[in-house]
């Protein structure tokens, strides 16, 4: 395997052979797109860190789904803006919420269109924190509790999938178990598995879900960016619950944890190309310091070359219609 004998740029001399030799190919079958319902009647409004993703009302929410279900994209995760955030963060399970109403319009004008709820609390509480606080620290099992009736009121409205992503403890468990009791044998569980204390959620909560929080951080629940043998427990206990479905979050920083889940479980392994990664891509590019599009396909392509199957992108619409134009990436 020497030199000449072995030429390595034999198979990178033109794009057909590029083609036939590629490794990990983005599909449009692995995409899921993020989305954020409000309260109202006919609201498109841009969100102002996230350029080319909307705050919508129900109504314009079907719209967009619409259009999303004829690029091909199989999934949408949906975000609740509530009426009121509270202490306790009501509408969070509240069977009239803004969740519950959004997805059965959508379950009976799109049924083909997999509907994922995401199932948190800080849209819902008005200091921002993930579930319900004790002096100042989240209280686990009496969040659990609420948990339970969210997960409830979204899959009673019709949801195919539930995504929690508060990182409790114990929370595939409490899910799988409210869910088996009440005859929903088949509804999908995607666990926010390793979700990490990062820095780039910045313009989701900021702009997309206004939930600042407003003291302390969120390290006592997301995981610390330095561990990663951290990450392959919280998987393996999520599995061990009854996920269908884990995630690494966000996707960039954190190649080498998708990695070693897809090596270890074999199960499927979903990643987050979070808003941070979404803003630094669309201002460099903006600002002509990067081709986007292309730094965008570099980004999402090292997701698939990692071992993930599935992508939760604020790029899904880009990202289809370029597939759908182009067939295959180049
Ligand atoms: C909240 C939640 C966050 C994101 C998804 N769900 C923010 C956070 O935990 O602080 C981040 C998504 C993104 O940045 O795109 N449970
Ligand atoms: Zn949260």
């Amino acid at each position: 395997m020497e030199f000449p004998t072995t030429r390595m740029r034999r198979t990178r001399q033109t794009e057909t052979i590029r083609r036939m030799v590629r490794e990990s190919r983005l599909s449009i079958d692995d995409l899921i797109y993020p989305m954020f319902v409000v309260h109202g009647h006919n609201v498109k409004s841009e969100i102002k860190s996230l350029p080319g993703n909307y705050h919508l009302s129900i109504d314009r929410l079907v719209e967009e789904c619409k259009k999303i279900h004829d690029l091909m994209i199989p999934a949408v995760l949906l975000f609740g803006l509530p009426e009121l955030k509270d202490e306790m963060a009501t509408e969070a399970y509240d069977p009239n919420g803004i969740i519950p109403k959004a997805i059965k319009v959508l379950k009976s004008e799109i049924p083909d269109l997999m509907v994922i709820a995401d199932v948190c609390f800080c849209e819902y509480t008005n200091h921002g924190h993930c579930g319900i606080l004790k002096d100042g620290y989240l209280e686990n099992d009496l969040t659990l509790d609420l948990l339970r009736k969210s997960t409830l009121s979204y899959v009673k409205a019709g949801a195919d999938m539930v995504a929690p992503s508060c990182m409790l403890d114990g929370m595939i468990k409490t899910m799988r178990e409210a869910l088996e009791e009440h005859g929903y044998h088949k509804t999908l569980i995607m666990s926010y598995a390793a979700k990490y204390a990062s820095s780039l959620y910045n313009p989701f909560f900021r702009h997309g879900t206004q939930s600042v929080v407003a003291f302390g951080d969120k390290k006592t629940y997301q995981m610390d960016y330095a561990n990663s043998d951290e990450a392959v427990r919280e998987v393996a206990m999520d599995i061990a619950e009854g996920a269908d479905i884990v995630m690494v979050k966000p996707a960039i920083t954190y190649l080498d944890v998708v990695y070693r889940v897809k090596q270890e479980f074999g199960v499927p392994v979903a990643v987050y190309n979070v808003s941070g990664e979404y803003a630094m891509i669309s201002c460099a590019g903006r600002q002509e310091l990067i081709d986007a599009d292309a730094v965008m396909m570099e980004f999402l392509t090292s997701y698939k070359r990692a071992g993930a199957d599935l992508i939760l992108t604020y790029f899904a619409k880009k990202v289809a219609r370029m597939l759908n134009e182009q067939g295959v990436i180049r």
